[in-house]
């Protein structure tokens, strides 16, 4: 029998991290011990329910009247409990949601494990070469195919680039090199030259509209080794994909801009990749980058015009091999880039790399996946079928357009809740807020609207207390200024409500048009993929709430993070994966909501709450 005095561990899932702590503890208090930031809007009250997590085993406390109020029963049954009311009273292991998990934590995942076994396109072989002497007088190169054709590559291929860097190398290393390679049925091609003993990387790269994600994989165990992320600096030219094509389509000259500015800003993340997993950009060789059809376009410097104008067709729709040097990427100069298929319209590869990294492209439920962004893509699974769209979801989720709106970062309110007359705000980080970012301003609608704040229209009442009105504009105020970081009160007005709208709109829009093209309802999908950073860090019942997302059991949702991110990790590892790339985008049924008969419709009946 246990000592009942004895510390008890408490595993945190999927952070990976564990609590020691001493019976009683609150989960609350063990994840906060550990240093895993979990929401608390109300700071543990019980009050917000923004603290749920899923006991998977041990054992604790008896559930509270608190709980029973705040959690449904089915989230009963699946093992949900507040983390701020359950106490720990054996060893226990714990899931977290990602909605439960602070902006701040999820961002530190790094070294993540795949579930693909490695397969790249390229080899590394290592050589050591006879140096020239008075009777030897082959030149480097020849000496270099010599070498290989003894390894078992026989009529090795060179390009000019590598060529140029090769004899220096050689001499620089005694003769001997590790050495990239890619064979193919035809020729093997010499990518890099390295030196000996040399770890050897590929870079994932995964262009959004609004943010970039870069990925560092060691190429011969798959594990990725470091990751970063910026805002993509296009944004000056445009917030969304129809003024980015705008823009480009002015001259030449403005989409050299474009693909320059998103050019530079990925050499810096590639740049601070290296110097994460201590390596030089020249052992990165070879590539994956995905994005929708036109960031695709915009990057690879392919026309975009005809993907500004009905009936919106991309310039190319099969996977790409380009090299990275092509396009301005300071990696090893042989480095090959790989693109996936696109599928049609703005659905585009990362959409590919998405549903490949969900499992939604091989799933037999009935299934949809969504990649909420600037621009967000849907896809339902049904019966084998794989059924797409795209709508412009804008940019409000990305606290663009809201009058006290920021991104996703320190001091920004990410979780509302109301209780007790008025708002209770979490903040990223902690700290005093200073703004309020998507998942915070969907959270603020969805408790406005059952405080009766706000009326289906969206429009705030002006008789209720916590409506303000400053220049004669009704608005809900969030926080007052004494609360605030900067001494001002944030508020959430009239035209914030309907930016959100218009984007919940188009979305759920979306959603019903895919469902009636396959005869369904929303009770049939068994589940609900929900990815992209957005996408992750919402809260799904407020998300319900506001009638963005069906009204299904809990359970039924999975938030995946930047499954697009992960699919484009998927595919620089795994030849196999770029086979089934090339399936799955074949496979796809594209919608055109624009020209969709139903949209309107759909997209007005959508608008209200
Ligand atoms: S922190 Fe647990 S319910 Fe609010």
């Amino acid at each position: 029998m246990r000592d009942p005095s004895l510390p008890l561990r408490v595993d945190l899932e999927p952070v990976g991290r564990r609590a020691v702590v001493e019976p009683g503890t609150t989960l609350l208090g063990a994840t906060r011990s550990s240093g895993v930031a979990l929401v608390s809007v109300c700071g543990g009250m019980g009050t917000c329910g923004s603290c749920r997590v899923r006991l998977v085993s041990g054992d604790l406390s008896p559930l509270t009247l608190i709980e029973e109020g705040e959690l449904s029963a089915s989230e009963i049954e699946a093992g949900y409990r507040l983390a701020c009311q359950s106490q720990v009273m054996s060893d226990v292991r714990v899931d977290i949601p990602p909605e439960s998990l602070s902006a701040t934590q999820r961002l530190q995942i790094e070294g993540q494990a795949s579930h693909v076994q490695p397969d790249p396109p390229l080899v590394v072989v290592d050589v050591r070469l006879m140096p020239a002497t008075l009777t030897d007088l082959r030149a480097d190169s020849v000496r270099l195919k010599e070498a290989l054709a003894d390894l078992g590559y026989p009529g090795a291929v060179i390009s000019f680039p590598v060529l140029a860097d090769c004899s220096d190398r050689l001499h620089a290393q005694a003769w001997s090199a590790r050495l990239a390679l890619r064979p193919n049925d035809e020729h093997t091609e010499v990518i890099a030259v390295l030196p000996p003993g040399s770890r050897w990387f590929g870079l994932a790269l995964d262009i959004g509209t609004t943010k970039l994600a870069a990925y560092l994989v060691d190429l011969s165990s798959g594990l990725t080794v470091a990751k970063t992320g910026a805002m993509n600096p296009q944004i000056a030219y445009g917030e969304d994909v129809v003024s980015r094509i705008a823009y480009a389509n002015i001259s030449a000259a403005a989409r050299q801009v474009l693909q320059a500015r998103l050019v530079e800003a990925l050499n810096r993340l590639v740049d601070e990749l290296c110097v994460t997993a201590r390596a030089t950009p020249d052992q990165v060789v070879d590539g994956v980058a995905v994005g929708n059809t036109a960031m695709h376009h915009l990057f690879a410097g392919l026309p975009v015009r005809q993907l500004g104008e009905s009936p919106y067709v991309a310039a190319v729709s099969e996977p790409l091999e380009i090299r990275a040097r092509d396009v301005g990427l300071r990696v090893s100069p042989g480095a090959a880039l790989y693109l996936p298929p696109n599928i049609a319209g703005y659905v585009g590869a990362d959409h590919v790399a998405m549903l490949l990294a969900s499992g939604l492209g091989q799933t037999s439920k009935t299934a949809l996946a969504l990649d909420i962004g600037t621009n967000t893509e849907i896809s339902l699974a049904i019966g084998g079928r794989l059924i797409s769209c795209s709508c412009a979801s804008g940019p409000a989720f990305e606290g663009a357009h809201i009058r006290d709106g920021m991104r996703a970062v320190l001091g920004a309110i990410e979780r509302v809740r109301f209780a007790d007359g008025a708002f209770q705000v979490h903040t990223i980080g902690e700290a005093l807020p200073v703004g309020i970012c998507g998942s915070g301003i969907l959270d603020a609608i969805a408790e406005a609207l059952a405080a009766g704040m706000i009326d289906h229209r969206g429009v705030p009442r002006k008789d209720h207390p916590l409506v303000a009105q400053p220049n004669g504009q009704a608005a809900c105020l969030i926080v007052p200024a004494s609360g605030t970081g900067h001494g001002r009160d944030i508020l959430m007005t009239r035209g914030d409500i309907n930016e959100i709208q218009l984007a919940k709109g188009a979305i759920r829009a979306g959603i019903d048009i895919l469902l009636a093209e396959a005869g369904l309802t929303p009770e049939a999908l068994d589940e609900i993929v929900v990815a992209g950073a957005f996408g992750t860090y919402l809260d799904i019942g407020s998300a319900i709430r506001v009638g963005m997302l069906p009204d299904l059991p809990r359970e039924r949702f999975r938030q995946v993070g930047n499954a697009a991110g992960l699919g484009a990790q998927y595919l620089l590892i795994s030849r196999a994966q770029r086979v089934m790339a090339q399936e799955l985008a074949g496979r796809i049924e594209y919608v055109e909501l624009t020209a969709h008969s139903g949209f309107t419709d759909a997209f007005v009946r959508a608008l209200y709450f």
